[in-house]
């Protein structure tokens, strides 16, 4: 199948789909603003944009979660679903698309997709041993775990020891096209941190993984053997095509990929880098179909140096932080402070701090300053100006002619705090220019 729609001018972004163990927490909503602040920005430069967001609701993880509170699967994921459409909601975040893995056109998507894999000869059938870590949904190796198998990631939390039956995808066969694809494609893995972290796993050589679980109810029947579910990540990746369908379109793989395939930014953290850089690739070229352009991988969100996330419970609460500061605040701080691509710590009082210099005194001053004057010298109407007409050697002219350029080459390269940081330039400018001509005197 080959992608229709080639002269386009259309952008398709992701963010990963998030698990509904628990509800949103400010980890889950970073990647989101992010994604909802190139969204925008892509609207702006003029393309037709397709931001796509959702939950991923199959899985032990999930089975479990539900059977500790005493629900059924598909009811607990009804509810912590509604948490994040109202946390998005609450952040203004603009999503096109909102894909739950539990739909039912899904489902005939990865039906769809497993049977090309499979006849691809890409499954086959055979044991699996290791350490699985519940919380990743992830086999880890020996030598990622401490003494007493704690997870590196999840580190209040045991692996467990498996060795049962499932069926394995072949990743193996696809070692040397990916490092082809790799190296032609520089740009598929960023930031470069990442990329060296995806080569060196690669360099090392791949092994098949399991994509099938014989004790898990909670997922999709593998269509080749119904004592078997698909592993949680098959089906989750295969979200990203789904979303894809217009809302009354049937589900079939020729249909979703027909207008936005193939994706051009995944936007994840760089715990889930595996998947999207390795694991996805190979299902694509084993089905046949174009790869995704780029996958960013950004840092996490720590308090006191551990990643913040629902199962260690040291998370902060954005529905509480947005109440107090509101959203635009709250997505501002995140773009502004966190180097993107690198880890950061949340600190409330330098979250106060930020936002009183930046918005309330640099912006908000001359705002506040503009608009009085506009309404106490020209009767509350902006005079019309001509921009040609200002001098080039104007103080504010010069930083604003090179902005443009400037805002669109950092929002290219994902460096929001450098974005921020030249608008704030103007802005401290601007504040600067009606200190020293003093226009009211
Ligand atoms: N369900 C998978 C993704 C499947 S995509 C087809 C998953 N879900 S998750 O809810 O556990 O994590 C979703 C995203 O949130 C990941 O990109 C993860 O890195 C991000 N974050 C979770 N905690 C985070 C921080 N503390 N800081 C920044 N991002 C964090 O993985």
């Amino acid at each position: 199948m080959t992608n229709t729609y080639t002269n386009r001018n259309t952008f398709a972004i992701t963010t990963p789909l998030y698990y509904v163990n628990d509800l949103p927490h400010i980890g889950s909503a970073y990647t989101t603003i992010a994604a909802d602040t190139i969204a925008r920005f892509h609207r702006l430069q003029g393309r037709s944009v397709l931001m796509i967001t959702g939950t991923d609701e199959h899985g032990q993880k999930i089975e479990r979660t539900a059977q500790s509170k005493g629900r059924y699967p598909k009811e607990h994921c009804d509810l912590v679903f509604k948490g994040f459409e109202s946390l998005w909601q609450k952040l203004n975040i603009q999503y096109d698309r909102f894909i739950r893995t539990t739909a039912s056109n899904h489902q005939e998507i990865v039906k769809e997709f497993f049977q090309r894999v499979w006849e691809q000869d890409d499954i086959y059938l055979s044991q699996q041993q290791g350490w699985y870590c519940v919380s990743c949904e992830e086999f880890k190796e020996e030598r990622e775990l401490g003494e007493d198998k704690y997870c590196p990631i999840h580190t209040n939390q045991k692996v467990e020891w498996r060795d049962e039956e499932n069926y394995f995808f072949r990743l193996s066969k696809y070692q040397e096209q990916l490092q082809a694809f790799y190296q032609e494609k520089p740009e598929f893995i960023q930031p470069q941190s990442r990329r060296n972290e995806v080569l060196s796993f690669v360099n090392k050589g791949l092994q098949d993984f399991s994509i099938s679980r014989v004790n898990v109810n909670w997922g999709f029947q593998l269509p080749i053997d119904s004592n078997h579910t698909i592993y949680v990540w098959f089906d989750a990746l295969l979200g990203y095509v789904t979303a894809l369908l217009d809302p009354d379109s049937e589900p079939t793989l020729e249909n979703a990929l027909l207008k936005w395939w193939p994706i051009n930014l995944h936007l994840i953290g760089k715990d889930i880098l595996r998947f999207h850089a390795v694991y996805w690739p190979a299902m694509l070229m084993s089905a046949n179909l174009p790869l995704p352009k780029r996958v960013f991988g950004h840092g996490f969100l720590t308090k006191d140096g551990k990643k913040m996330g629902k199962s260690l419970k040291n998370t902060l609460d954005p529905f509480k932080l947005i109440e107090k500061y509101g959203s635009d605040a709250v997505r501002y701080y995140f773009l502004k402070e966190i180097e993107f691509g690198v880890d950061g710590d949340f600190n409330e009082t330098r979250f106060i701090n930020v936002l009183n210099a930046d918005l309330a005194n640099d912006l908000g001053n001359l705002l506040n300053r503009t608009l009085k004057m506009a309404h106490k010298y020209f009767n509350g109407q902006i005079p019309n100006i001509d921009g040609e007409e200002v001098e080039v050697t104007h103080p504010l002219k010069t930083i604003g002619i090179s902005l443009g350029e400037e805002v669109t080459q950092t929002y290219g390269s994902l460096v929001f705090s450098q974005v921020c940081e030249a608008v704030l330039i103007l802005v401290r400018n601007c504040n600067k220019y009606i200190d020293e001509t003093a226009p009211w005197s």
